[in-house]
C-alpha cells in the first residue's frame, strides 16, 4: 500500500502535475538516478508531513518521487525510530535542498505538530520552513515492526520483556524531549501500572473498548488474581490461565486474545485515542492547505472509526441512522444543516490490502487506507 499512499499524497491540488515516475524501491538513493519529471501545473515546492516516520519506508518512497526544493517533515515520537530513519534518509538531510528534496526529522508527538512545525528552521538557510501550510499529511498509525521486535519495549506478547509499551521511550528508557506543548511525548504510565493498579471493572472496559475483546471480564479477573505483573511473560501466563491455547474459533484462542489485550494496553499507555482525535480534528485541518491531502492507514476499529467520521462528517461524534445529529442552533429556517463547514471531503471508499500485499507484509492484513482532501472554506 506504500505506492497508493504516495500517489494519494501527490494528487494534492498543487502536486497534481507531478507524475509518479518510478515505483518504490528499497534503494533510498535510487531517485537520484531517475530522470525527474517536471511539474506541469506549478513549480512551487511541495511540503509534506510523514507524521509516523517509523522505519522511514513511506518517507523514502515519497522523497524518491519529489524534486529539488520540495520538503518532507518526518515525525516520530520515538527517538530510536527517528535516529534510524534519519540515518537511512541521510542523503536527503542537511543540504540546501536545491538539487534534491530535503528531509527534516522532527521528534514530536503528532498531536503537537500544529505548534511545532511552524517553529522549525531550514538547516542551511536558518529561515522558517513553513510560510503557509502543507500539501499532504500521512499517518500510518500504531507501532512499527522495529518497536515490536525489541523485547525491552514490551509491545510483543511473543517476547519476554518489561511491561512498558511507551512509544516515546527509547529502548525502554525515558528521554528528554524539548517539546513543551500540550501532548506529552513520554507518558509516565506503563502497561504494568495499568495491570497492577486499575480495578477489575476498568480493566474490563479497556479490553472491551480498545480491543473488542469478547472475554474482557474473564481476562480482567485473571489479571487481578495474578498481579503484581511486571513482564510480558507474566501477563501472557495470566491470560493463559483462563484462555485455552487453541479454540474452535481462532478468535477465542490464546494468541488472538493476547494480541487484543496487548493492543488495548498500548492504546491506553500512549493515550492513542486522545492524540488521534487531536491530530485528525485539530492538527490536520490547521496545517493542510485547501486541496491538500490527508492519507491515513489505520489498523483497528477505533482508529478507522475516528478517521472515517472526521473525513466524512468533520466530527468525531456518533452518527445515528446514517445521519449526523444536528443541534437546533445548526439548522436554518427550513431545518437544513447550517452549522460549521466541514474540513474534509473523503476521496474514495476505504481500501484494504490485497492478498498479495498481505503475503508480503502480514501486518497489512488489518490495514485500512482512507484519503481525504482539505476543503477550501473550512
Ligand atoms: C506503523 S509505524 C510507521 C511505519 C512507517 N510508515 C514506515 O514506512 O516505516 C508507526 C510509527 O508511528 C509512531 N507513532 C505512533 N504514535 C505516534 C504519535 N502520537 N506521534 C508521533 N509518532 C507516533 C511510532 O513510534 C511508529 O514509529
Amino acid at each position: 500500500m506504500v505506492n497508493e499512499c504516495i500517489d494519494a499524497l501527490l494528487n494534492c491540488e498543487r502536486g497534481s502535475g507531478r507524475i509518479r515516475h518510478k515505483k518504490y524501491s528499497n534503494n533510498d538513493k535510487e531517485g537520484e538516478q531517475e530522470e525527474q519529471v517536471p511539474s506541469t501545473s506549478t513549480s512551487s515546492p511541495l511540503i509534506f508531513v510523514d507524521g509516523t516516520l517509523g522505519g522511514g519506508g513511506h518517507s523514502a518512497a515519497l522523497l524518491q518521487t519529489l524534486k529539488g526544493g520540495d520538503i518532507v517533515f518526518g515525525c516520530d515520537i520515538d527517538p530510536n525510530a527517528l535516529n534510524e530513519a534519519s540515518k537511512r534518509l541521510s542523503y536527503y538531510t542537511n543540504h540546501d535542498g536545491i538539487d534534491r528534496p530535503l528531509f527534516v526529522p522532527v521528534q514530536s508527538n503528532f498531536g503537537n505538530l500544529a505548534t511545532k512545525l511552524p517553529t522549525i528552521l531550514h538547516p542551511i538557510t536558518q529561515k522558517l520552513i513553513l510560510s503557509k501550510g502543507v500539501d499532504g499529511i500521512l499517518l500510518d498509525l500504531g507501532v512499527s515492526s522495529h518497536q515490536i521486535d525489541v523485547p525491552e519495549r514490551g509491545f510483543s506478547f511473543m517476547r519476554d520483556g518489561p511491561l512498558d509499551m511507551r512509544m516515546g521511550s527509547a529502548s525502554g528508557t525515558n528521554n528528554d524531549s524539548d517539546d513543551t506543548s500540550s501532548v506529552s511525548d513520554v507518558g509516565g504510565l506503563k502497561a504494568a501500572d495499568i495491570c497492577n493498579e486499575f480495578d477489575e471493572k476498568e480493566l474490563q472496559r479497556i479490553f472491551s473498548v480498545y480491543g473488542d475483546e469478547p472475554k474482557s471480564k474473564t481476562v480482567a479477573k485473571a489479571i487481578v488474581k495474578n498481579r503484581p505483573l511486571y513482564t510480558t511473560g507474566e501477563l501472557v501466563d495470566a491470560i493463559g490461565s483462563v484462555i485455552p491455547q487453541f479454540a474452535k474459533n481462532k478468535r477465542h484462542g490464546r494468541t488472538a486474545t493476547c494480541a487484543r489485550v496487548f493492543q488495548s494496553l498500548r492504546i491506553v499507555v500512549n493515550n492513542e485515542d486522545g492524540v488521534l482525535s487531536q491530530v485528525l480534528s485539530d492538527v490536520c485541518p490547521t496545517l493542510l492547505i485547501p486541496g491538500g491531502r490527508l492519507v491515513v492507514m489505520s489498523y483497528h476499529s477505533m482508529e478507522d472509526r475516528a478517521t472515517k467520521r472526521i473525513m466524512r462528517d468533520g466530527s468525531l461524534e456518533k452518527i445515528r441512522n446514517g445521519r449526523q445529529r444536528i443541534n437546533n442552533d445548526e439548522k436554518d429556517l427550513y431545518g437544513n444543516y447550517n452549522g460549521p463547514s466541514k474540513p474534509f471531503k473523503p476521496l474514495s471508499k476505504r481500501r484494504k490490502a490485497t492478498e498479495e500485499e498481505t503475503s508480503r507484509n502480514p501486518r497489512a492484513r488489518s490495514a485500512i487506507l482512507r484519503v481525504a482532501e482539505r476543503l477550501e472554506d473550512f
